[in-house]
């Protein structure tokens, strides 16, 4: 059984981000937040991402969607993460998120090591940036100091209904059909050669605005190429500061599937 790989997130962040810029603030948020007042926190997200790496790699695309789906609706704070009804975590586009479970592990321990101070939105950001590294993507420095919104309402999420070809969700293929393990470059080769498995994607190859994109990224135009990592690195930290809460604005709550 294969599983959904990072693929065409990849181009899609940075298209979006590029159609959606004015949605990116970021002021209130930098890299080094929590250096007095957590110093251990970004090696303590990345040895949970570690382990859980290591138990089940296929967590990782997982995380990264589940990043996505918390920024685009509200911004990014943390509010996939809480419990109950009318949550975004049971909105339907939202059921097949995956990877909860590493940020419940990353919470408990923060909590352990600095009780009270760090977001759930930072630990999110944190923990993607550390599970494209695992597996081999870029790396790129995380500004935190973000804080954590409320639930936002269900009919918010609906506008992200995503549309899928067939119904039959108990099989999980691969959506990176030439590394389906790793988060690489492949996905423009594969839009060139037709390859795209979701239909959205495959369109990025035959709208002219896009495929300038794809075809940057494949290098054609020589000096005008875009280096995949660094457009990566680029993007999700313009996707992390989408609408965030900093400074007095929003909570951090000590679990992170719970309003305080
Ligand atoms: C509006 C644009 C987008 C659409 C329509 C879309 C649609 C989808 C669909 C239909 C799936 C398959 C879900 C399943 O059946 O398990 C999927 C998976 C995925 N998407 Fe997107 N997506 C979009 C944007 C993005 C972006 C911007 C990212 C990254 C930042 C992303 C990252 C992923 C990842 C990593 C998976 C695999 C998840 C897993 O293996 O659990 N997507 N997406």
């Amino acid at each position: 059984m294969g599983f959904n790989c990072f693929g065409h997130g990849v181009l899609l962040v940075t298209l979006l981000l590029a159609l959606a810029s004015s949605l990116v603030q970021g002021q209130g948020t930098r890299v080094g937040f929590y250096s007095r007042l957590c110093p251990r926190v970004e090696s303590i997200v990345r040895s949970v991402v570690q382990s859980h790496f290591r138990s089940d790699p296929t967590v990782a695309p997982g995380l990264l969607r589940m990043h996505f789906h918390d920024c685009f609706v509200n911004g990014c704070d943390a509010s996939i993460l809480t419990d109950g009804a009318g949550t975004e975590k049971t909105a339907p586009p939202n059921i097949l998120l995956r990877g909860y479970e590493v940020i419940d592990d990353a919470n408990t321990q923060l909590e352990a090591a600095c009780p009270g101070v760090v977001s759930c939105a930072d630990i999110l950001a944190l923990a993607v940036r550390d599970f494209v590294v695992v597996s081999g993507g870029a790396s790129w420095s995380v500004p935190t100091g973000r804080r954590d919104g409320a639930v936002s309402p269900t009919s918010d999420v609906v506008n992200l209904r995503f549309r899928d070809s067939n119904g039959d969700r108990s099989r999980r293929i691969g959506l990176d059909t030439e590394s389906v393990n790793r988060l690489d470059n492949s996905f423009s080769v594969n839009l060139r050669d037709g390859k795209g498995i979701l239909e959205s994607d495959q369109r990025l190859w035959t709208d002219a605005f896009t495929k300038n994109f794809v075809q940057r990224f494949l290098g054609i135009r020589g000096l005008l190429g875009l280096t995949f990592n660094i457009e990566f690195g680029r993007s999700m930290v313009k996707m992390s500061n989408i609408q965030v809460k900093t400074g007095t604005v929003g909570e951090i709550r000590k679990v992170c599937s719970k309003i305080i």
